[in-house]
């Protein structure tokens, strides 16, 4: 059945009146003209030349050579579907003035799009890679994106690095070979070269990187991101995901065949599922730390490369995501759309993690170039449901016909948008952390405590899932032609598990670590030692 209850349908109505269909209509030129023939130019003659003023062959034509836009730097294959969001009860109220988290009767119109990381847009989906998880919910107090990946952790810490590392994993640029993004030199290299990267390393060779079903995968906002209440108190909040499905993986071989077969398996699933009505769900759950918490664990909240085990800080689940329809355009919807972490609400605010910093910057600037101007948040599904008035006029691809005479604030001749709102009137308000500092490049200590939480994976792992990760290794080190690389990962390996590096080292033809590295640095880890089968069962 369609969405119902309060907010589910505000994005619909919108959206439906940007929706055209040409069932039986004429055909017309774009200014309207109807035409009585399109296989045909208009020539001199049978044989003679064609004509300049054939306007509708050249429009025609014209239209066609402009219609490819570059695709997303990162995440370039995508597929997409509408949904809604509804909390289950009023219990984050207390932590959060977000409404679409608070109230139970709201269902918050959203558009979820799924991702592979590093192939490019006509790449096959059952490759070994993250997916993206990303959520534009369309609230009542403007967009929100939780702009998350099926993996809790990433590769670098910093987004400075971001660059860095994506030019290792994509294919490289001599001759754009190897297509298989988790296989080959400059990628194993960079990793042999950034130990942080360890812990992503891991969960990368795990099953979680071949996803049976983007209804059957987990996501993650990574971060640790800020829940702020209607006084501006502050709580640390980590998002997941969790598939009511189950979170269910291909093995190796299947993926391999079926990127063969069927190349949009999971693209296919997503929208066949949605099709017949049998729509996915997840659950979101949140690990809320208060504030006084901040310091008592031994790995820093701002460390994106680092979990909350669960042991530690529950999840709480807090609501219902169902995607019930399927775009009517996949490049008017799914490849316009435009995630970017910054845009939060009320009630919802950032934390220094240079990572997520980073973030806030890139996305911004890549749509800008992406989606060919300023104006992108007016493609229809990108708009938000809330009134958008402002004083930003003109640019590329300007679709509002702004009326009045005023275009800036303040303004005393009327029109404009004199008003700015209060925290009352639900305006956002910056959450005010008090920060003092040297302008310094350097993080806490504990970034650099790379392979305890790898460890902790890699001992949460059953013996057939162990199985798996060793063959991953051996599978994907085993093509990179560089000796001294390969030698570089194992040692790298052999701080996260002397056996697993033992493994690894025999299938690919390296002489095996000689003793066991302690792990962490020798620092002690005592609420990460206790646990085990953490990761496993996030
Ligand atoms: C795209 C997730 C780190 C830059 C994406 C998308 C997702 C995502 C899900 C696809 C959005 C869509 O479906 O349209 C993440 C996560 C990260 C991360 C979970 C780490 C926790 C970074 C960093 C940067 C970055 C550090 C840059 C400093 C980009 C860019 C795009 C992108 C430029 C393309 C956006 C577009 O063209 O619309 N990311 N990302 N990401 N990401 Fe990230």
């Amino acid at each position: 059945p369609p969405p119902t209850g309060r907010g589910a349908d505000d994005k619909q109505r919108q959206l439906d009146a940007e929706r055209v269909s040409a069932d039986g209509a004429y055909l017309t030129t774009q200014q309207g003209v109807r035409v009585d023939h399109t296989d045909d130019s208009l020539t001199v003659g049978e044989r003679g030349p064609t004509l300049l003023e054939d306007f509708h062959a050249r429009e025609k034509i014209t239209h066609f050579d402009h219609e490819r836009i570059p695709e997303r730097v990162v995440h370039a294959r995508g597929a997409g579907a509408y949904g809604y969001f509804q909390p289950y009860d009023g219990s984050l109220g207390e932590y959060t003035a977000a409404e679409f988290l608070t109230d139970p009767s709201l269902r918050t119109p959203v558009f979820v799009r799924f991702s592979t990381v590093a192939g490019s847009r006509g790449s096959a989906d059952t490759v070994r890679d993250v997916r993206g998880f990303a959520t534009k919910f369309y609230t009542r107090q403007g967009n929100y994106d939780l702009v998350g990946n099926n993996m809790p952790v990433f590769f670098i810490h910093d987004g400075i690095k971001f660059p860095d590392f994506v030019h290792a994993v994509k294919p490289e640029p001599h001759n754009e070979i190897p297509q298989a993004q988790s296989a080959h030199d400059t990628l194993w290299d960079f990793v042999s070269l950034q130990p942080e990267t360890m812990h992503m390393m891991m969960w990368l060779m795990s099953d979680r990187a071949l996803p049976r079903s983007y209804r059957m995968m987990q996501g993650f906002g990574v971060h640790t991101f800020r829940l702020v209440d209607g006084d501006g108190r502050g709580t640390f909040v980590k998002f997941h995901w969790k598939p009511v499905l189950g979170t269910h993986s291909l093995v190796w071989d299947e993926c391999q065949k079926v990127a063969g077969k069927d190349p949009d398996y999971n693209r296919r699933d997503l929208w066949d599922a949605i099709e017949a009505g049998q729509f996915p769900e997840w659950e979101l759950g949140v690990q809320l730390v208060p504030e006084s918490a901040e310091f008592d664990f031994d790995f820093d909240l701002l460390d994106a490369t680092k979990i909350i085990p669960e042991e530690e800080v529950p999840v709480r689940p807090v609501g219902k995501l169902v995607l019930n329809q399927n775009p009517d355009n996949f490049f008017a919807e799914t490849e316009q759309v435009a995630f970017h972490t910054a845009n939060v609400v009320p009630g919802i605010d950032f934390t220094n993690d240079p990572l997520l910093q980073a973030r806030n910057f890139s996305y911004l600037d890549t749509q800008l170039i992406r989606l060919g101007g300023p104006n992108f948040a007016q493609i229809p599904v990108n708009r938000p449901v809330a009134p958008v008035t402002n004083d930003q006029r003109d640019g590329y691809h300007q679709s509002r016909i702004h009326r009045g005479r005023t275009s800036y604030t303040k303004n005393s001749l009327g029109g404009g948008c004199p008003m700015t709102a209060g925290a009352d009137q639900g305006a956002f308000r910056h959450y005010q952390e008090k920060v003092e500092g040297h302008k310094i490049r350097a993080r806490s200590e504990s970034f650099k405590d790379y392979y305890s939480q790898a460890t902790l994976f890699w001992n949460s792992m059953s013996p057939w899932e162990r199985q798996h990760i060793i063959a991953a290794f051996r599978f994907e080190l085993g093509k990179v032609e560089t000796v001294e690389v390969r030698e570089r990962a194992v040692a790298q390996i052999n701080h996260v598990d002397h056996d697993l590096a033992v493994q690894v080292a025999e299938g690919i033809g390296v002489p095996p670590p000689s003793s066991e590295v302690r792990p962490n640095h020798g620092r002690s880890s005592p609420a990460l030692s206790q646990a085990n089968a953490v990761t496993g069962r996030l």
